[in-house]
């Protein structure tokens, strides 16, 4: 007989042992999630929730902790958008976009020859609009709030007071715009003192300004020791925001634009975002070509997203604004028989050309910086967040006192008809200035349903790009059935009637491919350019699982609730 050799037994029980307790422990299970564009603010968020909150407290407590760790884009002196699911189907939006100031006018940037005046529109106070975040905010929590809301203003104040720490995207993005903050706010502004990666920033006077928020609520922001600092930091650098102009700002609940595509159901942002209407046509000139017959990003598919991409903007252009100036053909916009007879003309042989495509003809009635967050609750509640300041760090104007910089959405008017603003964008009267008219977006927050339940919660910063980043994200995990992560992270590209390019991620496709399509007519931009997107998203599978995909292009990141 053998004898056992000893130690080799116990190894094997060991193993045994292991082996058995691992296959007992199941994987984590997710039950929500928040990914925004830092950790800190996803962490913050998943706190709230952790103490009871649901996604819209952790929303407000997210939105606050980016103003403070993200000053390029999170902020309380910017606009945006929200649209939500609540837990039991209900779906809703809310603006909270910046409007222009009483005193603004169409001609307010051009000069006596008619003739638009470089960056006024995009540098110093004359391009800041009345922000809407705080008043935004503010709304949400009294319809939604369940914890109270100085408890959820408090984690921001905390990160300013402790400090958050720089990232090495960070520490380039201040680099970069050092001279343009020193060249508005003086060499002893804050956000010149060439922070490095790894810098701790503690932002007191962001810090004070969040107190006041979280004593007074709205009127922490648009009264008071802030609206002094604010409309004179405004005078200061040339604008002409009043005290009047920030009693008088509210925000608005809107319908969402709704539309289906395939067996989805979309809820996304209507005027005066074009998002939700560029997204809805785009989508719907997309689906008589059943897209996933073609490998994602081939040829033939490219083809189809571009020329549906360039009939939407150039829709756009001349119909898109504010719906509380003007009538929206909203309807005729996303019928499906205007749709297809904008699409008649593309040819697989050939790209059309932009010159040759005009606003269509309906029947009309009368009638850098931005940032996005997703979250999911325990419950099922889904909150899609982009919010902005438009240029990266807004109009370069700081608050000194205050703690932060305001933007420039002012740019996002069309200063005269046919000249583009920063993004290149086009626009018409639509978009014309108007005192107390909100500018028009391209922000997209957006949520999918699948068969009646919640299946994805999504949306991106990027200016011009971000309806075609959405509408990537969806098709690559729709009609490709990728997983959210890679959903994400796959190569994107962007066109947008004017200029009549496509823009593609540099080094993401083979070179081969891009002369194919330059052969098609098709004019390719290579170069970077603008961000293309940094989307932030969760989906939701039919089984319920819970999986999140953060931009890898950013320092996003998504912090799971358990
Ligand atoms: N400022 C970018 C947008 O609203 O689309």
């Amino acid at each position: 007989m053998m004898k056992q050799n000893t130690p080799l037994l116990f190894k094997n029980i060991l193993i045994f042992i292991i082996f058995f307790l691992s296959s007992c422990v199941k994987e984590k299970e997710i039950k929500g999630a928040v990914v925004s564009a830092r950790e800190e603010a996803s962490k913050i968020g998943v706190a709230i929730m952790q103490k009871g909150g649901t996604a819209f407290d952790a929303m407000i407590a997210t939105d606050l902790a980016l103003t403070v760790c993200y000053p390029n884009a999170g902020n309380i002196s910017g606009g945006g958008f929200l649209v939500y699911r609540t837990f039991d189907g209900e779906v809703g939006s809310l603006d909270f976009r910046e409007k222009a100031p009483m005193a603004s006018y169409p001609d307010m940037y051009l000069d006596e020859l008619g003739n638009v005046i470089p960056k006024m529109s995009t540098l110093g106070g004359l391009s800041v609009g009345v922000p809407g975040t705080v008043a935004g905010l503010v709304e949400i929590h009294k319809r939604f709030g369940t914890l109270e809301w100085d408890e959820l203003v408090q984690p921001a104040i905390d990160l300013a007071r402790n400090g958050y720490i720089v990232t090495d995207n960070q520490e380039k993005s201040f680099k970069n715009k050092k001279e343009e903050f020193i060249a508005l706010n003086g060499v002893e502004t804050f956000y010149a003192q060439n922070f490095k990666s790894g810098d701790n920033i503690i932002n007191l006077a962001l810090a004070e300004t969040l107190e006041r928020i979280a004593k007074f609520g709205k009127a922490g922001f648009y009264k008071g020791v802030n609206a002094d600092e604010l409309v004179k930091r405004v005078k200061e650098t040339g604008g002409i925001i009043t005290h009047e102009d920030l009693l008088a700002y509210d925000p608005v609940w809107r319908e969402p634009i709704n539309f289906q595509y395939k067996d989805l159901n979309i809820y996304t942002m209507g005027p005066p975002s074009s998002g939700g209407i560029c997204l809805g046509q785009i989508m719907k000139m997309i689906e008589p070509y059943e897209i996933g017959q073609y490998s994602q990003n081939t040829i033939e598919a490219i083809q189809i997203i571009v020329e549906a991409e360039r009939r939407s903007y150039a829709d756009r252009s001349l119909y898109l604004g504010d719906p509380d100036f003007i009538n929206i053909p909203e309807d005729s916009l996303l019928n499906e028989n205007y749709l297809k007879k904008r699409m008649s003309s593309f040819d697989f042989n050939e790209a059309t050309k932009s010159s040759e495509i005009s606003p269509g003809t309906i029947v009309w009635e009368e009638s850098e910086e931005t940032t996005h967050y997703s979250i999911l609750d325990a419950q099922g509640n889904a909150v899609a967040v982009t919010t902005t300041l438009n240029g990266s760090y807004g109009s370069k104007v700081f608050v000194e006192k205050g703690g932060y910089f305001l933007n420039n959405e002012m740019d996002d008017f069309s200063s005269k008809p046919g000249v583009p603003n920063m993004f290149g964008l086009i626009g018409g009267k639509a978009n014309a200035i108007a005192a107390q008219k909100r500018m028009l977006s391209a922000m997209t927050p957006t949520i999918v349903e699948r068969n009646g339940k919640l299946a994805m919660i999504v949306g991106t910063p990027g200016g011009s790009t971000i309806i075609t980043s959405v509408l990537q994200t969806i098709l690559n995990v729709f009609e490709y059935e990728m997983d959210i992560q890679t959903a994400v992270s796959a190569p994107r590209f962007h066109h947008q009637w004017l200029p009549d390019v496509v823009v593609f991620e540099p080094s993401r496709f083979q070179k081969s491919f891009i002369d194919s399509l330059q052969e098609k007519g098709f004019n390719i931009k290579e170069e970077y350019t603008r961000i293309i997107g940094r989307v932030d998203a969760i989906h939701i599978s039919s089984s319920n699982i819970i999986t999140t995909g953060a931009d890898p292009r950013g320092d996003d990141k998504a912090v799971h609730l358990y």
